[in-house]
């Protein structure tokens, strides 16, 4: 099993989409960052990767919040790794990006700490990929991650998917657990399982639940957003259909949803998830 369509998929449109709303997408997401490193921080001269790491938010955090850390940010988007060598730049950052499969791919030397912000759920064969990942990483070395529970506990990706359901063709098939994409984690015992055979220990799984501020000033703002990531995004992709024929639907829906400031917050769901090479 290889990652081949994930591959395609993070450096065709989806890629491209998450390069033009990087900025928006990190501000929706910042509530995650001190929840993964806060408590993993590295020391002066410890090694840490970021899985699946995007334009890079959490490898750029990190860097700025330890002292002399190297850090090395793994994703298979060659556009998405394009702009977080920019935005590495940018601040003098010095960390290192790499495109590349984190199923297959191993740093030159075994680091202290792995983290990932939602990159880890899209292996075909995640057995395989946390053991790889796990040899890259000393004895005793931590891996923390964020990754979602079920779609239905989400309210912020959910809510515009079922206010366009009747636009759809076909309604899409609930995100199966084990199947690769954003909601394949979502029961924890089957997280569990995976590290376990794996070969990681000490394994603790946290739920996290919190309102996230959906980008965008105005329901018509957050609407785009909405059309362009997550579960909506694919259902109309995948289905061929206009964006514009469900963007109306997802505007007023929005609206029900926002609050006086025209700022839609929605229900997440995550685990935390922790572990010991
Ligand atoms: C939901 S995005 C999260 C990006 C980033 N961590 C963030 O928080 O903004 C998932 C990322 O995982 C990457 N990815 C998917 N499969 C991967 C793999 N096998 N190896 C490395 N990265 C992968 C994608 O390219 C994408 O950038």
């Amino acid at each position: 099993m290889d990652n081949t369509s994930q591959i395609e998929y993070w450096n065709g449109p989806a890629g491209r989409k998450w390069v033009r709303d990087a900025d928006r997408m990190d501000v929706m997401l910042s509530p995650f960052v001190d929840v993964i490193i806060s408590p993993v921080l590295p020391g002066p001269g410890q090694a840490v990767i970021d899985i699946g790491c995007g334009a890079g938010a959490l490898s750029l955090n990190v860097a700025a919040s330890a002292v002399n850390v190297s850090v090395t940010g793994v994703d298979v988007s060659a556009p998405l790794i394009e702009l977080a060598k920019q935005r590495s730049a940018a601040v003098g950052a010095g960390i290192e990006f790499v495109v590349a499969d984190a199923a297959v791919w191993r740093p030159a030397q075994p680091v202290d700490l792995v983290i990932s912000r939602f990159g880890v759920m899209f292996f075909a064969d995640p057995v395989a990929a946390f053991a790889n990942i796990r040899a890259g990483v000393k004895p005793k070395g931590r891996l923390r991650f964020a990754c979602w529970r079920p779609l239905a506990e989400n309210t912020w990706a959910l809510a515009p998917l079922q206010a366009a359901m009747h636009l759809l063709n076909t309604p899409p098939a609930p995100p199966q657990p084990g199947t690769p994409g954003p909601f394949a984690f979502g029961a924890a015992d089957y997280v569990t399982r995976i590290l376990t055979e794996s070969g990681w220990s000490n394994i603790s799984i946290t739920p996290w639940d919190g309102d996230l501020v959906l980008p965008g000033a105005s329901a018509e703002d957050t609407a785009e957003f909405m059309l362009e990531m997550g579960p909506l995004s694919r259902a109309i992709t995948e289905q061929g259909i206009d964006p514009d024929v469900v963007k109306g639907a997802v505007v007023a829906r929005l609206k029900e949803l926002a609050g006086e400031d025209g700022r839609t917050r929605l229900k997440a769901a995550a685990w935390i998830v922790e572990a010991e090479a």
